[in-house]
């Protein structure tokens, strides 16, 4: 086990090159299932999630081995195991498989999936989407029975903008005679990088990125070698720790685009920013604006996976902020630590009114989910003192070796064995 020493109130500096996307990479994976070729993942990104869904693919009899930071996936001999859950207790994203596996092999077994505490987590939009397209289903002692042998394309109208049960809809479709058309899908940039890779494949998917997507079936795909999109949140989160401590740096490896839900809130928050090609430099001073409002909810609004970073930024905030979670139901629960180090943070549901102070002490802090991991981080990085992060697994989930981006920006920060 280990963990992350902090000695924090040191600006940051310089410049860092953003990683590839784990919720791109994720769905991409899954998607493999859909071609019996080998296909190459260029600069894949290693890190816990990916490990936990490449178990699942091997389990299901695909080989999948990484050169270097290209990851080499093939399904050529995918066979229909059960996927228990030791193997879907520990990512959400388990449960892209259904669609891709179905899509391929008309059959599948897969237990509940897990993932982060953030919320309660349901994946009946995914269940009934598939049942949309005539998949039977049946939940036996919690495996999820799925019988596609008369599976076939149609429209499916989603309740809610789910991303993973338009991806796992995508996947569903690309095999499947005929046209499969989403409604109120997601219109994430994860989602159009995954439609970019199945038509990479030889799919044909049209209208990603919007609200309808639409997908005509093929009866073979190919192999292919693709780079998925640059992590939009991993950018956020460097943002979001500069305006926090101070300095100047610059982000390279985004797509401004995709960010912009997030760099308009660090402008509103006293963060000066300019934008030159795929980099974005920040220059910010030791002390954040308060936001009076800031609301998360689906794309291009600002999201979810960034609420925790600006909170922690907020904390040190000259004046009172306001944070409406609007997509989870238990996504504050890294405010407690955040308040271990003088913090000053009230939740009520889904909203937290953070009262900005002028400093945080550092303190043992123990992170319990990804980004809320993250936050933590950020907070020790600006704090006085040295901080103790525990739980560096969870951070381990999707952010590739996060001691050495800060370290090489000029933070005190290294990992060490418990
Ligand atoms: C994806 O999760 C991301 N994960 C999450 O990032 C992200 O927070 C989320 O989208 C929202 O942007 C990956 O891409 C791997 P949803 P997903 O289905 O697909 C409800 C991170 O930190 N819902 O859009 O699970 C659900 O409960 C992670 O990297 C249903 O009610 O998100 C939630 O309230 C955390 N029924 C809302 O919709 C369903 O069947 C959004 O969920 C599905 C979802």
């Amino acid at each position: 086990m280990q963990k992350l020493i902090i000695d924090g109130g040191l600006p940051l500096n310089g410049e860092t090159v953003i990683q590839t996307a784990k919720n791109a990479a994720l769905p991409i994976i899954a998607a493999c299932i859909l071609t019996d070729e080998p296909v190459t993942i260029e600069n894949c990104p290693h890190l816990n999630d990916i490990d936990a869904m490449l178990n699942i693919m091997r389990h299901l009899g695909c080989t999948a081995e990484f050169f270097g930071d290209n990851l080499t996936v093939c399904c050529r001999d995918v066979a229909l195991n059960v996927i228990n859950s030791d193997l879907t207790g520990k990512l959400r994203s388990s449960i892209f498989i259904l669609g891709s596996i179905l899509s391929r092999c008309r059959r599948a077994y897969i237990s509940h999936p897990g993932g982060c505490e953030i919320g309660l987590r349901p994946i009946d939009l995914h269940i009934s989407g598939l049942k949309g397209l005539s998949v039977k289903i049946v939940d036996d002692c919690g495996v999820i029975c799925c019988d596609g042998t008369d599976m076939k394309s149609g429209v499916i109208n989603l309740d809610f903008a789910s991303v993973g049960a338009t991806e796992n809809l995508m996947m569903a479709g690309a095999l499947l005679d005929g046209e499969t058309v989403i409604v109120n899908a997601a219109r994430e940039p994860e989602i159009v990088d995954l439609a970019e890779f199945i038509n990479a494949m030889g799919g044909d998917v049209r209208g990603a990125g919007g609200s309808v997507i639409s997908i005509r079936g093929v009866k073979k795909l190919h192999g292919s070698a693709y780079t998925p999109m640059p992590d939009r949140i991993c950018a956020g989160t460097v943002l979001a720790a500069v305006n926090a401590t101070g300095g100047s740096v610059t982000v390279k490896n985004v797509v401004p685009d995709h960010i912009f839900g997030i760099t308009e809130r660090l402008k509103k928050a006293g963060a000066r920013l300019s934008v030159r090609g795929n980099a974005v430099r920040i220059t910010a001073d030791a002390r954040p604006r308060p936001i009076h409002k800031l609301e998360t909810n689906v794309y291009p609004a600002f999201p979810t996976d960034m609420q925790p970073q600006f909170c922690a930024m907020l904390a040190r905030a000259s004046g009172s902020s306001v944070i409406v979670e609007n997509l989870f139901e238990n996504r504050f629960g890294y405010t407690s630590e955040l308040v271990k180090m003088g913090a000053s943070i009230t939740v009520k549901d889904r909203i937290a009114v953070v009262n900005g102070v002028s400093s945080l002490h550092g303190a043992t802090l123990k992170a319990c989910d990804l980004r809320g991991g993250a936050a933590l981080v950020i907070a020790a990085l600006a704090a006085e003192g040295r901080s103790v992060v525990y739980g560096v697994e969870h951070i381990d989930r999707g952010y590739e070796c996060i001691e050495r981006t800060f370290a090489e920006l000029g933070g005190a920060i290294h990992r060490a064995e418990v």
